[in-house]
């Protein structure tokens, strides 16, 4: 077996709400491979964007192991986390987060900037992905002059622009009618099929979660492996409080 591009051991995470404890993490151990397509599915409130921050070195648990690439991250200081989320993820958020007065070319570019990339180089690796999402025809369009769906195709650009281990993307489709995320959904499983892409991506929805390769299912802090019999069985995922 390859090393897991990530690995969790015995995840912990906690808020403190007043004199309540809320547990968004009981002890969660999960292993990601490279190429991996991965829903992470619950309801409301149990866990998801949890444990997304903490596998992007967003957020630290309180107790267990975190290894990205093989490598324990667990106990990097904060001031250096950052460095490790923009060496190994890319991001994708429900309300896309593209910067207002960039266009199209220049939001994808950005992370390239910032990660002081040649010019020629930025350019080839910026224009190949606007292609590749579609929008090469809309690379001077500012977000506001973009649809939803658009703007998000710009997010994905922008994650993979880094070529990083994985995209995480948090619910990316919860602020998109069902045919454009439905769209949003099949233009990831192209770009994982096409460049072996590794997404790990929360949602409620239940067409998105039967499209994945693999479905980890969240319950109040803990996760389950779905097999995919299982998932044929929409109505169960209904039953379970997810949005059809
Ligand atoms: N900063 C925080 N302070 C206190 N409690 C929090 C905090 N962040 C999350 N929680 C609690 O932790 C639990 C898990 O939250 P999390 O955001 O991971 O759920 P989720 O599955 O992403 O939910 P949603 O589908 O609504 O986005 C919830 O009970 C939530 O209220
Ligand atoms: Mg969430």
């Amino acid at each position: 077996m390859t090393q897991p591009a990530i690995q969790l051991t015995d995840i912990v995470r906690d808020y403190q709400l007043g004199k309540t404890t809320v547990h968004a993490a009981r002890g969660v151990s999960l292993e990601f491979q490279r190429g991996e397509f991965t829903a992470l599915a619950g309801a409301s409130g149990s866990g998801k964007t949890t444990l997304l921050n903490i596998i992007g070195c967003i957020d630290k648990p309180d107790a267990g192991r975190v290894r990205v690439d093989g490598q324990d991250v667990t106990d990097t200081p904060l001031h250096r986390l950052a460095g490790l989320r923009n060496r190994y993820f890319g991001f994708v958020f429900q309300t896309f987060n593209l910067v207002a007065v960039l266009d199209a070319y220049e939001n994808v570019e950005l992370p390239l900037v910032l990660g002081g990339v040649p010019a020629r180089q930025r350019r080839e690796r910026v224009e190949a992905l606007l292609e590749s999402v579609g929008l090469a025809n809309h690379r001077h369009h500012r977000p506001q002059e973009l649809s939803g769906g658009q703007r998000q195709r710009v997010a994905i650009a922008r994650a993979l622009v880094t070529e990083p281990l994985a995209v995480l993307a948090d619910e990316p489709t919860a602020n998109l009618d069902s045919k454009t995320g439905a769209d949003i959904l099949e233009l990831m499983a192209a770009l994982n099929a096409s460049r072996g892409v590794t997404f790990i991506f929360s949602t409620h929805d239940h067409h998105i979660i039967n499209r994945a390769a693999r479905v980890i299912w969240l319950s109040d802090g803990t996760v389950r492996e779905v097999p995919p019999a299982e998932r044929a069985a929409a109505p169960s995922f209904r039953a379970a409080g997810v949005n059809s």
